[in-house]
Order: structure tokens, then sequence, then C-alpha cells
């Protein structure tokens, strides 16, 4: 018996599981993959952090700001105060985890990201995420040695066990197996973003089905902002999915343009004098959709005069990754590179605290709508998943009721996922409302479309959920009027102080989806 449940094994499950383990609280983690293939590895930017070593007098009020201003106040400040005032701390205890991150002479190195004037991002080469997630994976294994977490890899959530609002525990079950079991005890989810909604559309792991989100929302959890989806501006495409191209190829000196009058014209820097290419990535996904749209043809990122030191030092493994995919060298050839579903900014609604609206059920990380607004910046996510993990995990240490009840185990039925045919239907119907750019005809065409694919069969459980949490989508967008972040409504260009709130989805016992708009609450002086 443990006394938290994790969802997810990724950078937020890790973060949670040490923080209960450091004080002999025990837990379960949960996870369909192991932490080697969590999403996590793949990130590869870096880490925010207001550490100054750059002499550039940077501060926490900055990343504050910059973090507000880039989601374009969207998110709650409290939270985003949280989050950028403990960062540098965060960094710091990686570093002594064994972290090797790029250096100076004397002292963490920092990479200008996008969204950001300071150079802020911590970050090993081009490969951070890895790199971070190695240590962590061995900072756990010294509390799995100790009994205080016990891994079950290569187990599906298949539903939370709820009584009377309260959530009990979850019921999982064994990929190979097929044996069910009902774990007790508080949980937590950290199960990432919902990548499989878009298979071949994003840079994440299809692994991420977005299967806990839909299955929780079905069973009473609010979600917020679910409109909110990030494009990064510079993804490749590989066999069946986007690969990155990381945005630290632009702090390092890449270059967009797109081929004008037959001239190569670098329309950011043309447009964006101050931050140039290295603007929120919401609006150099849209300049590049517009531009595309005016011109024709493709978009090309330009690393042919980036320094021979940022090659061998800072970006070693992207060159490697882009001879490999796309037998181009880009020292010497610009590669042409497009929009890709990259975040989700919306998710399970939390407070500051990382509870949800059901007692005893909190969550972290990317599958959460928490301090990214409307759009995140770049080098925020890792940093909000080490921090929203670690923060859950203190909630429930200061707060939860913990009872000792056993587990459950049993034969159970096989639970299959959705169809693989239907997750395309779903996804091409999300992509047609829910681009760069949309507008009200578009998302009512697609919410169409969606409830005739609804009607079309008797559909299981899980596929059921994934079409209610498809539906929630489309209706937040559609009920959004207003452009914010990575949500733009041509119809609606303006940005609305009236819906300077968080879109709420919320799905009744009859599965009726109702999306109502909570005010972002004030700055507290006590945060
Ligand atoms: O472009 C990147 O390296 C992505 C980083 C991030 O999403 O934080």
């Amino acid at each position: 018996m443990q006394n938290v449940i994790i969802i997810g094994a990724g950078l937020a499950g890790l973060s949670a599981a040490v923080t209960l383990a450091k004080e002999n609280i025990s837990c379960a983690l949960i996870s369909l993959q192991n932490s080697e293939r969590a999403q996590s590895v793949l990130a590869e930017g870096g880490i925010n952090a207001a550490l100054n070593t750059m002499g550039e007098n940077d501060t926490v009020q900055n990343h504050y700001e910059d973090t507000l201003r880039g989601g374009v106040y969207l998110a709650d400040p409290n939270a985003v105060q949280n989050l950028t005032g403990h960062a540098p701390e965060i960094v710091r205890w990686l570093e002594n985890l064994g972290v090797p991150f790029n250096m100076t002479d004397s002292d963490i190195m920092l990479r200008n990201f996008g969204g950001q004037k300071k150079k802020r991002t911590a970050y090993a080469r081009s490969s951070t995420g890895k790199i971070i997630m190695t240590a962590l994976i061995d900072e756990v294994r010294k509390y799995e040695t100790a009994g205080l977490v016990q891994r079950f890899a290569h187990h599906n959530f298949i539903q939370l066990l709820l009584e009377n609002q309260n959530c009990t525990g979850v019921r999982i079950q064994n990929v190979y197996t097929k044996q069910v079991t009902d774990f007790k005890g508080i949980v937590l989810l950290c199960s990432g973003g919902m990548n499989g909604i878009f298979p071949g559309r994003t840079t994440g792991t299809t692994q991420n089905s977005g299967d806990v989100t839909a299955t929780v929302f079905r069973q009473g959890v609010k979600l917020g902002n679910l409109e909110m989806l990030q494009y990064h501006p510079t993804t490749i495409g590989i066999s069946g999915k986007r690969c990155l191209i990381t945005e630290a190829a632009r702090g390092e000196g890449g270059r967009l343009y797109i081929i004008r009058n037959q001239q190569k014209w670098y329309f950011m820097e043309e447009k964006y004098p101050e931050l140039k290419n290295l603007m929120p990535r919401d609006v150099v996904a849209r300049e590049m959709y517009f531009v595309r749209r005016e011109l024709g043809g493709e978009i090309f990122l330009d690393m042919t005069e980036l320094p021979e030191i940022a090659w061998e030092k800072k970006l070693s493994d992207l060159r490697q990754e882009i001879l490999h995919y796309l037998a181009v060298d880009p020292k010497t050839t610009p590669v042409p590179v497009r929009e890709g579903i990259h975040y989700f900014m919306g998710g399970i609604d939390t407070d500051v605290l990382h509870r949800t609206n059901i007692k005893n059920l909190y969550a972290a990380g990317e599958c959460t709508c928490q301090y990214h607004g409307a759009n995140r910046l770049g080098g925020n996510s890792m940093l909000g998943a080490l921090y929203g993990g670690r923060k859950a995990a203190e909630t429930i240490m200061h707060t939860a009721d913990f009872k000792s009840e056993e587990n459950q185990s049993y034969t159970g039925k096989i639970f299959p996922p959705a169809s693989p045919v239907l997750i395309q239907e779903i996804s091409q119907i999300l992509l047609s409302g829910l681009g760069i750019v949309r507008n009200q005809n578009d998302l009512q065409t697609a919410l169409r479309e969606l409830e005739m694919l609804s009607q079309k069969k008797v559909y299981s459980f899980y596929e059921q959920n994934r079409l209610l949490l498809a539906k929630a989508m489309l209706l937040s967008a559609l009920e959004r009027k207003e452009s914010r972040g990575a949500h733009y409504r041509e119809d609606y260009p303006e940005k609305n102080e009236i819906f300077r709130k968080t879109a709420i989805a919320e799905c009744s016992p009859e599965l009726n989806i109702r999306i109502s708009f909570r005010p972002i609450p004030e700055k507290r002086s006590d945060a």
C-alpha cells in the first residue's frame, strides 16, 4: 500500500516522487512507459531561471513579467510568482544532482530563448530534457531502493475511483498481463500533454494519448483553456511525426526567411525589430502562417551564420539530428521548417496549490492548465513540470488525509484503446477548427462533423471520452470570442478584456458539456 499514487513518470511525476519520498511518504509511480521514454526526455532547449550569471542584471521579477506577458495575462499571477521565484533554486538543485549544464568559466551558462530579452535559459547542449531526466531517474532510484517509491511501468490508467465526489484511488491495468488493480490512496495526475490526439502533427510522443485527461473529464474533473494549443514555429516532418528544431537554434542566431521577389526576406526581423526571430512562439507561428499564405513556398531556418563554437558546444545534438533525418548539414544549408503542435497550455484545472475540483485529486505538469496562460514561453515547460510536481507533493503532504486501505487486484477485461481510425478522424476534425487561424464558421463546421462522427456507431468507453474531449476543445475555442496568445480568431482579431478569464469545461453525468469563464485571480502580496 502506498500513500500517494502518481500517474506519469516524466519530470512532474519524478519531482513529486522525490519530494514525497524525502519526507518518508511512499508513492506508487504508475506509467505506460518507463521514465527513460517519457515525453520529458524530448525537451531540448533548456530551463528558465533568473540566475543572472551572464551579467545582464536579470531578476526574478523580469522572469515573472515575461512569463505573464508571454501568456497574454491569462495565467494566475500568484502561481507564476511561485514558479519564477523558485526557478533559480530548482536549477541549482539540478546542478547539485549532477546535471552537466553548459558552463561559463565559473558558472552556469544561459542562452537566449523566445519572448525574453535576457539570457535566462540554462541548458545542456540541445538535449537538456534527456540529461535532466537521467539525473532525476537516478535520484528516484535511491528511494526505490529504500522502498519509498514503487514503480509500475507498462500500466494503463483506466479511471479514477470516486466516492461522493471524493477521489479514493485509481484503477489501472497491466498492459501485458491485463491484470487490473485498484490502487487506493491520494492521486496525483502527471500524465503529460495530449499529443496522441494529433498523431503525425505533434513534436510530442503519442504515448501521451490524452486518454487520462479525457477520462477524468468524463468523471467530473474540470478542464481549463483547452483552446490553447501551442504551435512550435520550427519543426520538420519525419516518418509520421513532427520533429522539433529547438528554439535554441534561433537563440544562438538562427534566422527565419521566405523567398520574396527572388530575395530572402527575413520577415521576423523586419516586422519585430526588438526580439526578431525570438518573439513568443504564438507570434512567430502566426507570422509564418501569414507570410506563407501570402507568398507560397517554404520558410527556411538559416543557421549558416552560427559561429563554430555554437555547433561544437551548444547545438551539436541538433546538427546530428538534422543530418540524420534530413541528410542536410545545417552549418551550410538552410532547413525548411513548419509550425507543429508542441504543447498544451490547457488541461486539468488546478488552483495555485495544484488541487483539482475533486477532493484528494491533484495534478501537475503538462496535463494541467497552470502557469502558461495563453502561450508558454520556451524554457518554462521543464520548470513548470519540476516545480508543479514538487508543489503538488507539498500540498499533499501538508493537507491530505492519508488512509491505509489495501490495493485490490483481479483479472480484468481488456480495455481497448480508441481505434486508430477514430483517432485520425477526430484529429482531422480538430485540425480543421483549431489551426493557427480560427473562425466561427470553421469551428461550427468541425463541431457538426464531430457530432456526426459521434452518432455513426456505438463507441467504447475510451472512444466516447476522446469524442467528449474533442468537443470540449472546439466549444472552448468557439466561446472564446477574442484573439489571445495561441488562440487567434480572424473574426475577433483583437484581445478583449472581457475574456481575460480561464475557459472552464465541465462534463455533466449526462455527458453534456458546459463552457464558462472564470476570472483570473488578483495578485496577492503573500503569494
Ligand atoms: O524549442 C525548444 O527547445 C523547446 C523548448 C520548450 O518547449 O520549452
